[in-house]
């Protein structure tokens, strides 16, 4: 019988990029409707490698989701000069639930990120011990290296090392987009997660060319092959606890992706949970939502579950071309698109 309805544990975002100033005023309202909290990535620049800067931040992003009970998940970003004090500040602070690795020219605002994962060590230690968990951006930066090949050598030369070294570090290895990644997290123990978002999902590296050049599927690490997305959906569907609703939401004003040398960032969160009920549903996987975006990542965070809800109508909407975004457009993910599942007004 095809449902009509679905009501699930209101879910959280364990990848989000609210940004800062003007962008988040717009952003953040998106990310509020729909989750209850969500992991708020530290890129700004400057970054936000104290917890110091943590608070003025979550205190900003506040101020713009004001009037809900949304709540930021804070996390700091790490650099080859993080001390085991800072770290220690961290959990002490109690409202930094994690600590991100940029490889140091990675992605956007990486140039501050880190340039050899042995610097910081002491800091991974005390992370080790505190339970406070790594979130990694999984790519080398390696110029040598094909593109649609980071990942892959990340996990040989980098992640894999790391977890020899470091047995009891909890890890998130967000945004995967292979099959070797999706393979790495299923073999390891359980202080190993990883975060997928809905265009790896949905998309696989065609979307980036459908007729032309589309900056707006661009973000990374980049979309893979077929075969690596069929990864990522089996793994859905499997319905496994270590893998969990990470959006990787990452607005860029419109001219900063039409552009001869365009930002990658996909911005989903106007419609996130829509997108992944879809995919679900056409993975005739809809038993397995709840648990991807509801239970396994605070399970793995170490956080309560939430306790109200949400419900989802079978109803079709077409998404805007784009948003405002102050005196700039933001073109969102699936723009113009039709999307078959609507969140409920109210919840
Ligand atoms: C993110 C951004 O724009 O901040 N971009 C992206 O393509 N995913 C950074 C990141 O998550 O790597
Ligand atoms: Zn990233
Ligand atoms: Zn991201």
């Amino acid at each position: 019988m095809t449902k009509t309805t679905i009501t699930i544990t209101r879910p959280d975002d364990w990848h989000l990029h609210m940004r800062d100033g003007e962008v988040l005023k717009h952003v953040a309202p998106f990310t509020a409707k729909q989750f209850a909290r969500a992991i708020i990535m530290p890129n700004l620049n400057p970054p936000v490698t104290t917890v110091v800067k943590a608070v003025e931040y979550l205190d900003r992003i506040l101020g713009a989701v004001e009037g809900t009970d949304f709540e930021p998940l804070m996390t700091l970003y790490l650099t080859d000069n993080t001390s085991a004090d800072e770290i220690i500040a961290a959990r002490k602070s109690c409202f930094i639930k994690g600590v991100k690795l940029y490889p140091a020219g990675a992605t956007t605002n990486s140039d501050a990120g880190v340039t050899d994962i042995r610097l910081c060590d002491a800091a991974l230690e005390e992370m080790q011990k505190a339970g406070l968990p790594l979130l990694v951006h999984g790519e080398v930066t390696t110029p040598e290296i094909d593109v649609f090949d980071r990942e892959k050598v990340f996990i040989d030369k980098i992640l894999q090392p790391l977890t020899l070294r470091f047995p009891e570090l909890k890890i998130v290895f967000e945004h995967i987009t292979t099959k070797e990644a999706a393979d790495f997290v299923l073999q390891a123990g359980n202080n190993i997660a990883a975060t997928i978002t809905p265009h790896h999902l949905l998309y696989n590296r065609n979307a980036m060319f459908q007729g032309g050049l589309r900056p707006h599927n661009y973000c990374l690490p980049v979309l893979k092959r077929d075969i690596h997305q069929q990864a990522l959906l089996a793994v859905i569907r499997s319905g496994n606890k270590q893998f969990f609703l990470g959006t990787d939401s990452a607005p860029h004003a419109r001219h900063k992706k039409e552009s001869a040398c365009g930002c990658a960032g996909i911005f989903s969160a106007h419609a996130a949970i829509e997108i992944y009920t879809s995919i679900f549903e056409q993975q005739n996987a809809l038993d397995k939502l709840e648990a991807f975006a509801s239970f396994n990542g605070p399970d793995f965070y170490g956080l309560p579950r939430n306790t109200n809800s949400i419900t989802l109508i079978k109803e079709d909407w077409q998404v805007p071309d784009h948003y405002t975004l102050g005196d700039d457009t933001l073109v969102p993910f699936l723009a113009g698109q039709t999307i078959n599942w609507k969140l409920a007004e109210k919840n």
